[in-house]
């Protein structure tokens, strides 16, 4: 009989945590006792607000905690004080969010002592690019949770309620507080009745957690969807049907968001095509917005392939522009000036438009990243980026408080991230994509934030339930701290970097095998093709130097950007290496200040990042008793795949360069152990 019982309860443990299917995101933690709230107001938001209060507490048992909504200057709108015995806000939000930020110190053992917390930016979006059928661009977590095709597309279900549900929760939990529910490169469709009937189900779900829908729209709508004859912003039955779409939103959702718009870029129509301008375009659509309080983010990603330089075409195109914009117009700019590469210098339009409310887009999905096979933690990158300072008002101008208020008087601050979110079952493809969903929200609401914080939070929320870990009421042991912790975060910081060592180590961009983004391709150049879509451009090698000359003898991109940065760029001495050849064109036997030659340099970064990948699996092999079998086992195989695709990244473009350079691959790196011509065939195959 005991005999019996054993094996039942093994079986129970085992089956229990193989279980971890990484559903539950950050969101895992159970209450260990009971706490009295005591709340005077009521209402949805207040009322989830209360019961997180029950499931998630850890603190005190039969504590008492009061939630007080009052009026406080010392608190922005979504702000909060939190104490030792409560909550108090200026609006319901500002309570749920204090509770969610409660929570997260009881389970995560941070102090609770009385600090006010203010969000950095007023906006907190997810851009997600899903389309109607469905399928997302540049998505790897399978179909999209808002979208499907089929006959019954548009009819909302009980399960599509529950997650979309479980969805605002994850957000809210983070202060995410809007969402575009469709790609940029948008369908007409999406302004259509039954589709604006499906946001409306989509949006009475995310209210109560704070979070407002929003949509890309499709710049020639009126003659596409309309019946017009034109969708010149300026004409006047163009700007009725506008008006008359925006009047028929608010009818349906009151408290709609506002738009996206990627126009003249990549093929998408917009204000151009009509001898309009970016500024005619948006403002055309934020004067009906205007009475809802509705917003136009406006995407500054745009590349007409009339200058040498790809780089500099956001810059030429919206700084003439700057301060035409109207007040509920917000600029969205990527956070580098090309496209979301491993590592870019921040956009010069930071700062530079000095008139305008201006946000950051950063990509949470990781199209030039690994898809979500690989394990990349992107915080460290948006810390980067936000932490850069632009010079453009003096020290300390960085992104960050370029965009956030600090500097400039903007109407609206905002960030934007784009999505990693799908269908899969864990939500994100990889368990540990689900850190940078995490760290965007985490950055939106405190963009001064270390990634070192960011992941010592996460990790302990998303794995520290396991049976394993926890003993009795001993939240983090020694043991758990010494030997999963610290190893899991340190892996985690360093993970990005890995990358682009692996990737396009020293300033090295857009070396991407073609469409997919994933595999190395600095062999692809099509004759037909764009230049500025084929890494050949970018990296420029032959026989005598590699990289890209921005300086005053080359595109003079440097120039878009304040003292002393334009100088430091300028000049190879100067550079930082990590941007060494995004600015400049320089000789394979170019002095490094490591000693060694940037061709030796160059081959020791590739090596350092197989290396870097093969000491995360051993990393991850060791913390093994610490983590449920399925994650365990599902992290365990996807940095498998890493490794052998850092290899291939490493031999593809050690292999290539070296055709140019001519010089042998240091002896003291381990050689490659592919062809180049098998890489190459496996990536040409493809297309
Ligand atoms: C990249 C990406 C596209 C996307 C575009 C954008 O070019 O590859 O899929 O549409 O960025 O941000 O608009």
């Amino acid at each position: 009989m005991k005999k019996l019982s054993s094996f039942f309860l093994l079986v129970f443990f085992v089956m229990n945590i193989s279980a971890e299917d990484g559903h539950d995101l950050w969101l895992r933690q159970k209450s260990t006792g009971n706490v009295t709230v005591v709340c005077d107001k009521n209402s949805p938001t207040l009322q989830l607000a209360i019961q997180e209060l029950k499931q998630g507490w850890q603190g005190k048992n039969n504590a008492a905690i009061t939630l007080s909504i009052k009026p406080d200057k010392a608190l922005k709108k979504d702000g909060f004080r939190l104490t030792n015995a409560g909550i108090q806000a200026n609006n319901d939000l500002g309570i749920l969010y204090g509770v969610f930020e409660l929570l997260r110190r009881q389970q995560t053992g941070q102090p609770i002592v009385e600090t006010i917390f203010n969000p950095s930016y007023e906006i907190r979006i997810l851009n997600h690019w899903d389309n109607p059928d469905g399928s997302i661009e540049r998505g790897y977590a399978g179909l999209s949770i808002w979208w499907r095709k089929g006959d019954n597309s548009l009819t909302v279900t009980d399960e599509d309620k529950a997650l979309w549900k479980e969805y605002a929760r994850a957000n809210a939990s983070i202060g995410i507080n809007g969402s575009v529910l469709d790609n940029v490169n948008s369908s007409p469709l999406m302004l259509t009745k039954e589709y604006l009937e499906r946001v409306k189900a989509i949006a009475e779900v995310l209210r109560p957690y704070g979070i407002k829908t929003y949509l890309s729209v499709k710049f020639s709508s009126p003659s596409q969807i309309g019946g017009l004859k034109t969708s010149d912003p300026l004409d006047p039955d163009v700007i009725k049907w506008w008006n008359d779409k925006i009047k028929e939103i608010y009818s349906l959702i009151p408290d709609f968001g506002g738009f996206l718009i990627k126009a003249n870029s990549e093929g998408q129509p917009g204000p151009q095509d009509y001898g309009r301008s970016h500024a005619d375009g948006a403002n055309m659509m934020a004067d009906a917005f205007k009475p809802y309080g509705g917003i136009v983010m406006w995407r500054a990603f745009v590349y007409a392939a009339n200058d040498p330089d790809r780089a500099r075409q956001a810059y030429l195109e919206f700084m003439p522009l700057d301060g035409k914009f109207r007040d509920n117009v917000i600029i969205q700019v990527k956070n580098g000036p090309v496209d979301f590469q491993p590592r870019e210098p921040f956009s010069p339009l930071f700062g530079a438009m000095k008139k305008s409310n201006v946000m950051a887009e950063l990509q949470i999905t990781q199209e030039y990243l690994g898809h979500s096979l690989h394990l990349v933690f992107l915080s460290t990158m948006w810390e980067e980026c936000l932490k850069s300072d632009t010079y453009q008002e003096g020290i300390g101008s960085t992104v960050a408080r370029c965009t956030d208020g600090s500097i400039y008087p903007q109407t609206h601050t905002a960030i934007a991230g784009v999505a990693n979110i799908g269908l899969d079952r864990n939500w994100c493809g990889h368990q540990f994509a689900q850190a940078n969903w995490y760290a965007f929200g985490r950055l939106a609401w405190n963009n001064m934030m270390s990634s070192d914080q960011i992941a010592d939070e996460w990790i302990k929320l998303t794995f520290a339930n396991t049976p394993s870990t926890k003993t009795g009421t001993d939240i983090f042991n020694n043991d758990w701290n010494v030997n999963f912790l610290a190893p899991v975060k340190k892996m985690m910081i360093d993970s990005r970097e890995a990358a682009v060592n692996y990737m396009m180590p020293l300033g090295l961009h857009h070396q991407f095998a073609a469409n997919d983004h994933y595999g190395p391709g600095p062999w692809y150049g099509p004759k037909n093709l764009r230049k500025d879509w084929t890494p050949v451009y970018y990296h420029k090698a032959n026989a005598d130097s590699i990289g890209f000359n921005r300086t005053p003898s080359g595109s003079n991109a440097v120039n878009q950007y304040s003292e002393p940065l334009r100088s430091q760029f300028s000049d190879p001495a100067t550079c930082p290496e990590i941007f060494l050849l995004w600015f400049q064109r320089l000789p394979w036997d170019y002095k490094m200040k490591s000693g060694f030659t940037l061709w030796e340099e160059i081959c020791f970064h590739y090596d350092t990042g197989v290396q870097q990948v093969r000491e995360f699996q051993k990393i991850w092999d060791k913390v093994q008793p610490y983590v449920d079998a399925e994650r365990f086992g599902q992290v365990q195989s996807k940095l498998r795949i890493q490794v052998r695709n850092a290899q291939v990244w490493k031999d593809g473009c050690i292999l290539y360069f070296q055709q140019f350079s001519k010089r042998p691959i240091p002896y003291n790196i381990e050689r490659p152990v592919h062809e180049l011509e098998e890489i190459m065939k496996a990536d040409l195959k493809k297309l």
